[in-house]
């Protein structure tokens, strides 16, 4: 049977549980988009999954609600109780959401999901207040994009193969230990960033943060290569 996210949510969440190095990461990046503080902002979490960006932004100060179409993501969420509103929902649609209600959206590895890219940022454009921002993080599209590997040099030097970068589209990982036997929408670093512009938002920043001495220790092969493109965007008018 083909894996979804809530089937694995057990497995994601423990994995998170254990200190993910690779997701800590991928939090810390999206997190250096954000001011220190951010008391009496309203935060929508995009694709929380078991909320590890929501209780980052949470302890920032603001005030914050998690969405996920997963309702055992939903559950896992919940159970760790820190102060965040969690609902079961689209991130295509955000009908728990109200219009103009939120000063920000974060989005950490969620927006690689939703099967209507323009769906979910017309969707976040509906739901931002004037000038509010979306930070975003996704797998980088030039590495992984579907079926990338791993292969090794004579010297032990770790290299990416990518060979379906322009094959946009839902793929699933065939590796049992990735998150992405779930499935992944791969969109290219242009589909990305157009879709953006199209939806009216303006590009503040564009990041391929470097591994950390963390990361590189826990994940050797991935020292030289950026895993997640950050980019924070602001609603236009
Ligand atoms: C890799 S997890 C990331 C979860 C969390 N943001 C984190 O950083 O750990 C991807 C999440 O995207 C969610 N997702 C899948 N389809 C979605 C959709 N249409 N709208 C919003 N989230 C979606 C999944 O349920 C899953 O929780």
């Amino acid at each position: 049977m083909a894996e979804s996210w809530d089937s694995i949510a057990d497995g994601y969440a423990a994995r998170l549980r254990d200190g993910s190095a690779l997701h800590e990461f991928n939090r810390d990046a999206l997190l250096a988009h954000l001011p220190e503080r951010l008391d009496g902002q309203r935060v929508l979490d995009l694709g929380c999954g078991e909320g590890i960006i929501a209780r980052a932004v949470a302890a920032r100060g603001a005030s914050v609600v998690g969405i996920d179409p997963s309702p055992a993501m939903i559950a896992h969420a919940r159970a760790q109780g820190t102060g965040v509103d969690y609902a079961v929902d689209d991130g295509c649609v955000l009908s728990t959401v109200s219009d103009c209600s939120v000063d920000r959206v974060t989005a950490g590895l969620s927006l690689n999901n939703v099967p209507d890219l323009d769906a979910a940022l017309a969707a976040v454009r509906r739901v931002l207040v004037p000038h509010g921002s979306l930070v975003l993080t996704i797998p980088h599209p030039c590495f992984e994009a579907p079926h990338a590997a791993w292969t090794t040099d004579g010297d032990g030097t770790a290299r990416r193969v990518v060979g379906q970068y322009l094959d946009e589209g839902f793929w699933r990982s065939a590796d049992p230990g990735s998150v992405r036997r779930a499935g992944n929408q791969h969109r290219t670093l242009a589909t990305v960033l157009t879709a953006l512009l199209r939806h009216g938002f303006v590009l503040e920043a564009v990041a391929e943060p470097p591994p950390t001495a963390r990361l590189a220790a826990a994940r050797p092969e991935r020292a030289a290569l950026p895993p997640f493109l950050a980019v924070r965007a602001r609603r236009g008018e």
